[in-house]
């Protein structure tokens, strides 16, 4: 049972579930959101039982739609809209944990939305799904890391292609960027994101997260730091597992 009001939290057999619940509003980002994504992310990073976790938007119509306009709007500036989401690192909260994170995107996936996905290590999305972010329309630029996870997940000139131009991409597109990995029909989007996180989770769950740390510290690093970097934690995770 969930004791939150705007997300949904499930744990399953070492499985995570999330779920963006505010359906009528396409699951708009608001400070409310944020509080219980700063809440779960840091739990799910400190429980030993939880080893993937799925992220997913409630309704038929959004993963996410964006930070919520009727809070922007009404706040007393954008800048001080802008302040309240930065009192919670919700984004430093996503890339801080080394257990996979796996993104099932259908409908909008806007604005935040789309950066909460680039935080995520493995994207699906339905067929449905639309991405842009149309910060510069508003006069403002993207907030929660999007212009640094964007290029570096899609690179310089495509990313700039959609920074810039604030045009939207299909599913087929993005998933051509290689922003999305996968795209399937929307009756398939939980399911398979249920059967990856399973067989991420027959791993050794040691094996996984060290995997993953490798990958992201070492995309910070030179071939050569990578190298050593994967070498120790390979002699970590053998010594630990003797
Ligand atoms: N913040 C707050 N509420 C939002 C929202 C957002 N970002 N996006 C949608 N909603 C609300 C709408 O106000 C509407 O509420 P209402 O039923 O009380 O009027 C409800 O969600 C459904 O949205 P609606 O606009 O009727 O759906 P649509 O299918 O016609 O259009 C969008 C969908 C996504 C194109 C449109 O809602 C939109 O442009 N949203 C804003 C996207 C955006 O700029 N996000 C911010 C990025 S920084």
């Amino acid at each position: 049972m969930s004791v939150f009001e705007v997300i949904i939290y499930e744990k399953r057999d070492g499985i995570a579930d999330i779920t963006l619940n505010r359906p009528r509003a396409l699951n708009a980002y608001n400070l409310r959101m944020r509080d219980e994504l700063y809440e779960v992310l840091g739990a799910i990073k400190d429980d030993p039982e939880v080893e993937v976790v799925i992220l997913h938007g409630a309704g038929e119509k959004a993963f996410c739609a964006g930070a919520d306009l009727t809070e922007f709007l009404t706040a007393p500036s954008p800048v001080i809209a802008r302040q309240a989401r930065f009192e919670r690192d919700v984004w430093g909260r996503f890339l801080g944990i080394d257990k996979p994170i796996i993104a099932a995107m259908h409908g909008y996936v806007l604005g935040s939305g789309l950066e909460m996905a680039l935080c995520c290590d493995i994207r699906l999305a339905s067929e449905d799904a639309r991405f842009g972010l149309p910060e510069p329309g508003l006069g403002i630029i993207p907030a929660a890391g999007g212009s640094q996870t964007l290029p570096r997940t899609i690179g310089r000139a495509a990313a700039l292609d959609v920074l810039l131009s604030g045009r939207w991409l299909t599913a087929e597109e993005a998933r051509r960027l290689k922003l999305v990995n996968r795209v399937m029909p929307r009756t398939d989007l939980l399911p398979e994101a249920e059967k990856l996180a399973k067989k991420i989770k027959s791993h050794h769950p040691l094996a996984v997260r060290y995997l993953k740390q490798a990958v992201m510290r070492g995309l910070d690093l030179t071939l050569a730091e990578g190298l050593e970097l994967e070498a120790e934690l390979g002699r970590r995770l053998m010594s630990l597992s003797r």
